[in-house]
């Protein structure tokens, strides 16, 4: 009887399996957020390496260079980098005056030597980039409610951070007709709620006036911006890839020693003879 009662308890379970198995899956309400949320498009970025497979490749000093200069103009508005120090900019290949000079346009917090007053004082080498806003309250208040992260890491706290960068600074379209956009709203597909509160900052081409003469069109602005973000989050990138490159030819070159000297240690081993036949 208790057999009976199991087995009747095992096909139960066993037809339920099947039932749900064989269900149509549009049974589910679609969902309008996850239908309409676009991946960010793959491009081909330097630092990836040939073909983009992630091995060797390193930044285009240059175009470092440039995407600083979007941040600088663009972006610094609102975005503050304050893990970038600017003595970290030698690394884009600015020179030693030029990365004093640079510091100097900026304004840090300070104490007044004569007062002990809060007071600010110019920037050198060692200082950090200043936040923009002192808080989040006050960030919040300048800016209608809204919050603009800090981007030193965003292209490492985003999932394949430096296309979405590129992605969401061009993805700004008209939306669906079944999608209303909220005030103070702007309708982005590559944005996680589709709904961001950061107006398009890249408007339109010729924003900057690059100093090497590079076209400004609103594509390059993106991608040089997405690549100095990268930059930020991780500038030893180049360092990390070359290491592990260097890892691997030591690994092949210590396989084949190993393997070399095997053959050594048993060269005058002989395979048994065959046990003679009795
Ligand atoms: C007028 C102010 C303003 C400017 C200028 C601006 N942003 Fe923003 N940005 C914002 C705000 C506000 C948010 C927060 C959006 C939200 O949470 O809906 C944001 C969010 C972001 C995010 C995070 C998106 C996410 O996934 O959370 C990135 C990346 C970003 N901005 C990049 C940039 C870059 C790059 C530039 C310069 C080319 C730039 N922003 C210029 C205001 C600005």
């Amino acid at each position: 009887m208790i057999r009976l009662g199991a087995l009747g308890a095992g096909l139960l379970f066993v037809i339920t399996l099947l039932w749900g198995a064989i269900q149509p899956r549009d049974a589910a309400v679609p969902d309008p957020v996850e239908e309409l949320h676009k991946h960010p498009q793959e491009v081909e970025w330097s630092f990836n390496g040939p073909g983009n497979l992630g091995i060797l490749g390193t930044f285009d000093r240059a175009q470092l260079q440039r995407g600083f200069q979007v941040y600088k103009e663009v972006c610094s508005a609102c975005h503050s980098i304050h893990r970038v120090a600017f003595r970290d900019l030698a690394d884009l290949g600015f020179s030693a005056a030029e990365v004093k000079a640079l510091a100097a346009q900026y304004e840090v917090p300070s104490v007044n030597d004569a007062t002990g007053e809060p007071a600010t004082r110019k920037a050198t080498p060692a200082d950090k980039f200043p936040l923009i806003y002192p808080n989040e309250i006050a960030a919040r208040a300048a800016q209608n409610g809204a919050l603009p992260p800090d981007l030193s890491l965003m292209t490492k706290a985003r999932e394949d951070g430096t296309n979405y960068v590129h992605s969401l600074l061009l993805g700004y379209t008209d939306p669906p007709k079944n999608w209303t956009v909220g005030e103070g709203l702007y309708y982005n597909p590559y944005f996680s709620s589709l709904n961001i509160k950061m107006p398009p900052p890249i408007a339109a081409d010729d924003q900057v006036t690059y100093a090497d003469g590079t076209k400004a069109t609103r594509d390059q602005m993106a991608r040089d911006v997405a690549v100095f973000l990268t930059w930020t989050a991780e500038p030893k990138l180049e360092a990390r890839k070359e290491t592990g490159v260097a890892a691997v030819i030591f690994l092949l070159i210590m396989t084949a020693l190993g393997y070399l000297s095997y053959r050594r240690v048993w060269a005058d081993v002989k395979k048994p003879k065959a046990a003679p036949a009795e």
